[in-house]
């Protein structure tokens, strides 16, 4: 389990967030002036591991079974109690319905116990948002990438609670372009890290490998042909050899971040924007992140990113989005259900 824990926040106001959408079961604490003071994860990846993927049952399961004593945890990392929240949070979606209902439940259960108001929160709004976490806030006109295992989209925030979508994948997510062809070269999941790992050592031009752009001006997306690529290559490989591993990570890797990077940079064009962040899960590879840095300072581009720990799924960044819909006056009807295919922009 990891943690984070600034108890030296005083007695400020703050509130508890829970997310639960996929297979981490997260609790953390914010106080109303966005400041992370205590972020747990219960990982379930080692159990997931065996079979290939999350399995949504199994995931429930075990959200049931850590929820509780991540709410503990925090408090006690935090020196706070439950009175001491003026609110509860929990992701209502976008999701694995079962997985969403046990840390809604829980939030629901807890406001309703304490007297205060629930908050749910847009799992890809905490995405959003995470880049502006940690000091770089107040959060701000920007063009946003957000890259995760379900979800590739370009956003433009005009403040926070109020997104444009720019565009979004046709086909596969980044992440799941990640771990799809991760899979076909043997390698556990998820993949998305260990690509990152192995691309480290091999050659990002070894293989031409497919980039789509669509068209010259398209902000949308799509992966779908770069694993039928790696598939068609497949027979040709001598995959028991590091170095071709390597070198087929780092050409998959940099055949998506060159699509991710141009793209994002085309958006802020597009807008007139010289602030771009990106999140999601996929915002810890390190070769994305370079690429990133280069580019944008380049160009003259301000880029924000997540703190890595806040990049892949926690309740940090729920936390910190809830703080966002709660300063500004909306709480949520307890009969609010989860949606699995919640939308961030309407
Ligand atoms: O945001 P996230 O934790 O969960 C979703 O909301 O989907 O993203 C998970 C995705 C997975 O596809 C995982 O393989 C990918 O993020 N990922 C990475 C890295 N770390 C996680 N992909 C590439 N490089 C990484 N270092
Ligand atoms: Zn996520």
């Amino acid at each position: 389990m990891s943690s984070t824990q600034h108890p030296a926040s005083g007695d400020q106001a703050c509130l508890l967030a829970l997310e639960s959408s996929c297979d981490e079961t997260a609790a953390a604490i914010c106080t109303l002036g966005g400041e992370l003071i205590a972020s747990r994860i219960a990982s379930q990846i080692e159990i997931h591991r065996q079979y290939g993927g999350v399995v949504p049952e199994v995931a429930s399961r075990n959200h049931i079974l850590h929820v509780r004593p991540l709410v503990e945890q925090v408090l006690a990392d935090a020196g706070r109690r439950l009175a001491d929240m003026e609110a509860f949070a929990a992701t209502s979606g976008p999701g694995l319905v079962s997985s969403l209902l046990i840390g809604t439940s829980m939030a629901k259960a807890l406001a309703v116990a304490e007297g205060k108001p629930f908050v749910a929160v847009n799992h890809m709004e905490g995405h959003l948002l995470s880049p502006f976490m940690d000091g770089n806030g107040p959060v701000r006109p920007c063009v946003a990438l957000i890259v995760s295992g379900g979800h590739t989209m370009l956003v433009r925030v005009c403040e926070a609670g109020r997104y444009e979508l720019l565009g979004r994948t046709r086909d596969d997510a980044a992440g799941e372009a990640f771990d799809k062809v991760a899979k076909m070269i043997g390698l556990p999941y998820p993949g998305g890290p260990e690509i990152d790992k192995l691309a480290a050592r091999g050659d990002p031009e070894a293989f031409a490998f497919p980039r789509s752009f669509l068209n010259g001006t398209s902000l949308e997306f799509s992966f779908s042909g770069l694993k039928t690529a790696v598939l068609y290559e497949l027979p040709r490989l001598d995959l028991t050899s590091e170095q071709t591993l390597a070198d087929v990570c780092a050409s998959v890797q940099a055949a998506i971040i060159e699509v991710l990077v141009e793209k994002l940079v085309l958006a802020a064009k597009s807008c007139g924007e010289t602030l771009v962040t990106v999140s999601g899960g996929v915002s810890c590879n390190r070769g994305l992140r370079a690429a990133l840095a280069a580019r944008c300072e380049e160009l003259g581009l301000r880029l924000l990113l997540a703190r890595p720990d806040l990049c892949t799924d926690n309740a940090g960044m729920i936390a910190f989005a809830a703080v966002q819909r709660f300063n500004a006056g909306h709480t949520s009807p307890l009969e609010a259900d989860v949606d699995p295919n919640l939308p961030l922009v309407r």
